[in-house]
């Protein structure tokens, strides 16, 4: 599955390919294959859990349709509670078996519909709210900006769509590098001379992966831009506010937040930094969130979608 595939045709298929065969298979109850690019440890959860409800704060609270752009199975009880209030969640993708998934979740609430967040079947000024959760990055290079463009198109004046995707290249994450390198080296050191269990271990993902050492490290196209880029990018079309979904990766967290060293507190005093400044964590962290307003009215200087 590390395919590279050229045309975009053909990106897109290996996507849709990946998901309906392996991202979207069930590794545990309740456990998909993907989840394996999560911190799912214990000692994670609750930032995890904080970070997933910073996307809510921004949506209208209810409505008739929340759009959810690349919804997969609407994997994690947090994405839940985004439409919770609204009358219907569309969850569009372009994996059948992440829309199967979600039908299985969420039944009579959602709508179901194989589509390319690129050329969304939708008329315009639809949705009272949009959310796009780590779906675009999986996009080929020249239609990111398409797919932001009609996510925007989509959504209702006055209303505000919510997008998640890594950074590519995370300032924090260079920072940190020298850290993450020594904390591996003295952790695996510990581990061998002391028998003691992998950390990885207390990640439900990562041991139920151990029965499928093919899906340990599947996976499939990507392409993350910069919040510079991104900036610049969108400039011309909307407006955007670039804040911290979260800043810590994956591999950041795995490599320095442990249960027996304090992991929970640092999260903690984390998050709450990220609270503080959430501009600067947004820009340099790893996972910015781009918050999308509508107006009402669209300035005399703005492109038209
Ligand atoms: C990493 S998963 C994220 C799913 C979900 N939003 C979440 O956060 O758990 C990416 C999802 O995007 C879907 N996807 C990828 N390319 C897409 C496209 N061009 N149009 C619609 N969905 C797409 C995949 O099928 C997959 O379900």
């Amino acid at each position: 599955m590390s395919d590279k595939p050229k045309s975009p045709t053909e990106i897109k298929r290996s996507v849709r390919e990946f998901y309906d065969s392996i991202g979207w298979q069930m590794i545990d109850e309740g456990v998909y294959q993907n989840a394996r690019f999560e911190d799912l440890r214990p000692v994670a959860q609750e930032y995890i859990h904080r970070a997933h409800m910073r996307v809510k704060r921004h949506l209208k609270p209810s409505g008739k349709y929340l759009l959810d752009a690349g919804s997969g199975p609407v994997q994690y009880p947090e994405y839940l509670t985004y439409s919770e209030d609204y009358q219907y969640r569309v969850c569009a993708d372009i994996s059948i078996k992440a829309l199967q998934e979600a039908r299985r979740r969420l039944g009579e609430r959602g709508l179901y519909v194989v589509a390319d967040v690129a050329h969304l079947p939708f008329a315009s000024n639809t949705f009272d709210g949009v959310v796009s959760l780590h779906t675009i990055h999986h996009l080929p290079q020249e239609e990111h900006l398409q797919a932001y463009r009609e996510i925007y198109r989509v959504l209702k004046p006055g209303s505000t769509a919510v997008v998640v995707n890594g950074q590519g290249n995370p300032p924090l994450t260079r920072w940190l590098k020298p850290l993450t390198w020594v904390a591996d080296r003295i952790r695996w050191r510990l581990e061998r001379l002391t028998g003691r269990t992998p950390a990885e271990a207390e990640d439900p993902a990562q041991a139920a992966l151990r029965q499928k050492p093919d899906w340990k490290t599947a996976h499939t196209f990507a392409r993350k831009y910069s919040t510079a880029e991104l900036r610049e990018m969108l400039k011309p079309y909307m407006d955007v506010e670039i804040l911290v979904w979260r800043s810590l990766s994956v591999r950041v967290m795995r490599s320095l937040i442990h249960r027996r060293l304090g992991g929970r507190l640092i999260l903690r005093f984390w998050f709450w930094l990220e609270e503080r400044f959430p501009h600067f964590f947004g820009e340099k962290g790893a996972y910015p969130m781009v918050v999308i307003r509508k107006d009402t009215t669209t300035p005399s200087n703005r492109r038209t979608p």
